[in-house]
């Protein structure tokens, strides 16, 4: 069933577990986020970006997650919008039918300059009105995202677009979070505290003190009916790297967040992780994998199942580290 993200993520504190929000692009990466599901009885968060919606179309996306509550009806799903740029964005994805939309007021309408408070506040606000009139949430961001070691934003290449960013710029504090919430009444915030997006996070393996885990508690107790998210959450799996690189593959040496540093969030108040970089590293390790072994095979079924087994296995994984597995 459909359900919004204000309404999982209420039972998620309420049991003290968190949800990975699983990026959506193509029919095997909803199928291997739902079979995963299915398997641990986790409910779900499965999110599209600007770019799925450029990939696939928006109309392919929705019938993509409509499709899989169809088949899956005994598991809630929450159908959220990862990344609005503007209010535009979201009042489409509102209308298309989305439990959930994420407007991120930090950045501007490219996606990429940083905005300021009162931009940020303005457009979100306009959204939470819009959204919740129709019973959707919606989740805001405050702060600029970035790694504690490399003060990078993130990106592919591993170059920030911004530059590089001093420690007090990576984190946010307790008051704007606090000031924040209460100009625009979301239902869960993002917050920086030491991730940044993509595969380039960490340049050696990261120690414990990688995620600002002593503000997410600062910032979780005065803010704690705003559930917390953290994005750039993926873990960066070296098993999956070595598989890539090991069949024509070349991706340098980089690491993620730990799942142990997401389960120490997790029990300090982040209910919602982001996770888009890992199945796109199990997805291509599984396919390069297979056509290197099997170069007479020239049947796409092959390649995309292997794909499916390969994103499923992190899935499962995820849900079942993350205290999800038992809650749909
Ligand atoms: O936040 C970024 C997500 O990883 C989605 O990226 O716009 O390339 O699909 P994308
Ligand atoms: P990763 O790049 O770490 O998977 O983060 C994804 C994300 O935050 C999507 O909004
Ligand atoms: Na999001
Ligand atoms: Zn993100």
């Amino acid at each position: 069933a459909l359900i919004s993200l204000r309404q999982l993520l209420d039972h998620a504190a309420e049991h003290s577990y968190g949800v990975p929000a699983f990026n959506v692009n193509n029919l095997e990466q909803m199928r291997a986020i739902m079979e995963a599901a299915d398997q641990t009885n986790s409910p779900v968060i499965v999110q599209a970006s600007a770019g799925a919606r450029k990939y696939a179309g928006a109309p392919f996306l929705r019938h993509l997650i409509l499709a899989a509550i169809e088949e899956w009806p005994h598991i809630p799903v929450v159908m959220h919008q990862d990344h609005g740029t503007s209010p535009d964005v979201c009042q489409r994805s509102i209308q298309l039918g989305f439990s959930s939309v994420m407007m991120d007021g930090s950045l501007g309408v490219d996606g990429k300059t940083p905005k300021d408070y009162d931009y940020n506040v303005g457009v979100t606000r306009d959204v939470v009105k819009l959204a919740h009139a129709c019973g959707v949430s919606v989740e805001g961001e405050i702060g600029c995202l970035g790694s504690l070691e490399t003060g990078l934003a993130g990106e592919e290449d591993g170059v920030g677009a911004e530059g590089v960013l001093d420690h007090s710029q990576l984190l946010t504090t307790v008051d704007e979070a606090a000031r924040f919430v209460a100009d625009t009444n979301v239902d869960a915030l993002a917050i920086a505290i030491g991730t940044s997006h993509g595969a380039y996070k960490f340049t050696r393996p990261p120690t414990g003190d990688i995620l600002a885990i002593d503000r997410i508690k600062e910032i979780h107790a005065k803010i704690p009916n705003t559930h917390l998210v953290m994005h750039g959450s993926s873990s960066v799996p070296q098993e999956w790297l070595k598989i890539i690189n090991e069949h024509g593959g070349d991706i340098k040496e980089t690491y993620g967040v730990p799942v142990e540093q997401i389960v120490e969030a997790i029990k300090y108040g982040v209910r919602k992780v982001n996770i888009d970089t890992d199945l796109r590293l199990a997805s291509t390790g599984a396919m390069r994998r297979f056509m290197a072994e099997h170069p007479s095979e020239f049947d796409p079924r092959k390649f995309f199942g292997e794909t499916v087994k390969a994103m499923r296995d992190v899935c499962i994984a995820r849900y079942q580290e993350f205290g999800t597995a038992g809650h749909a």
